[in-house]
């Protein structure tokens, strides 16, 4: 009966044991910090396999010593009491050196990577405003006037990127895993005269074309699990691509319920919060909405996006992401009024929101040739924009 149960004592602590390296196995990490893209993340993982590596050494050699002396010298009824000595001080010289050495062995390393991480901005850098909100991100690029986007990041591979960070609320965290650690994003406390707001900085170079996940890392409310945000990094002429198409204005959605939904946007209260690169809606408390038709999700990663989940969105953004600070249609939030827009109108606006893709806006700038990328479908010339068409 104790054999039984002690036996499956065992066969439970085997499965514990072996449960997490299962869990590791399969190739879909989108938030693992084993496959760092920049030289950040590698640095950063140097660190960490030098101080696992010298603790798993001194596990083994301790464990080893401990278990050779339990056995070797273990009580036996022939062997005499042990001779007693106090203070032995070559093996004293001993376990303080070694340790010291291992200590620096670690330490110098990380000092170092802490001055480099830390070092101010490398000429030629490509600068990206980080602004954490609650719960979303907002990314300005102070080189590509005018372009902004929410809660996603767009960067060329190969230049250094250069990341000041801030928040508009509370303290949120910026962590993109394949990127690298972990910084704080704090808010800016009205600075007084010739004072700078306290900002944070990441500084890393990508080295592939890729999309990389991360999410807030700091709790900051109610939706601080879903505060996702993803690095979309193209190679520099598609990035060029991407800059010349967002810029560009989108063209009059073709479809009559978007073109109603487009008509319905811009009268209604949306604006006051919410922009759209090129229009007059150009509000600055919620998400840039510039292209939406584009983003991965909604909601800052919380669901997929469609026309059918905008919708759902503008209708009942609280049942999707509590907390969320934007008004439905029968419900306020934030200290704003509910909306009131009627089922039929709210379908229109999403139509109109979701057909606004850099894809359509290609037709109203000059294509130009893109050598590599053979994946995009050719862009079409000549569809007028409204300004064109106005
Ligand atoms: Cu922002 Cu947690």
């Amino acid at each position: 009966m104790i054999r039984k149960r002690s036996s499956r004592i065992l066969q439970a602590a085997f499965a514990l044991l072996v449960l997490p390296f299962l869990a590791a196995c399969g190739d879909e990490h989108p938030q693992t910090t084993f496959q760092p893209v920049t030289e950040f993340g590698e640095l950063i993982n140097g660190l960490f396999y030098n101080t696992t590596a010298w603790t798993i050494a001194i596990l083994v050699v301790v464990e080893a010593a401990l278990i050779y002396i339990l056995v070797r010298f273990r009580a036996r009824e022939d062997r005499p009491d042990p001779e007693h000595i106090h203070g032995n001080t070559l093996v004293e010289i001993i376990w303080t050196v070694i340790p010291a050495i291992i200590v620096a062995v670690i330490a110098v390393p990380a000092v170092k990577a802490i001055f480099e991480l830390q070092r101010p901005m490398d000429a030629g850098a490509f600068e990206v405003e980080v602004i954490g909100h609650q719960w979303w991100w907002e990314f300005r690029y102070p080189e590509l006037e005018g372009v902004v986007t929410a809660n996603e990041m767009h960067v060329p591979v190969g230049r250094t990127i250069y990341l000041t960070m801030h928040s508009a609320d509370v303290i949120h965290s910026f962590w993109i895993p394949r990127i690298g650690g972990k910084r704080d994003v704090n808010p800016t406390p009205r600075p007084r005269e010739g004072e700078q707001p306290k900002r944070t900085h990441l500084q890393f170079t990508i080295n592939q074309a890729g999309e990389y996940d991360g999410q807030c890392a700091e709790y900051c409310g109610t939706a601080h699990a879903i505060m996702k945000m993803r690095v979309v990094a193209h190679e520099p002429e598609n990035f060029d691509r991407w800059v010349q198409a967002y810029r560009a204005t989108p063209p009059a959605p073709t479809d009559p319920l978007a073109a109603r939904g487009q008509e319905l946007f811009f009268r209604s209260p949306c604006i006051a919060c919410h922009a759209i690169s090129g229009t007059r809606a150009i509000g600055q408390i919620g998400p840039n909405l510039t292209f939406l038709g584009d983003r991965w999700t909604l909601g800052a990663g919380t669901i997929d996006n469609s026309a059918e989940s905008i919708a759902r969105w503008i209708r009942d953004p609280h049942g999707i992401k509590p907390g969320a600070k934007m008004p439905g249609t029968r419900a306020g939030a934030a200290g704003m009024p509910a909306t009131g827009l009627s089922d039929e109108d709210v379908d229109a606006v999403a139509a109109y929101l979701f057909s606004l893709t850099t894809e359509a806006s290609m037709g109203a700038v000059t294509p130009q040739p893109v050598p590599t990328d053979t994946t995009q479908p050719p862009a079409q010339a000549g569809v007028p924009t409204p300004a064109q068409t106005r």
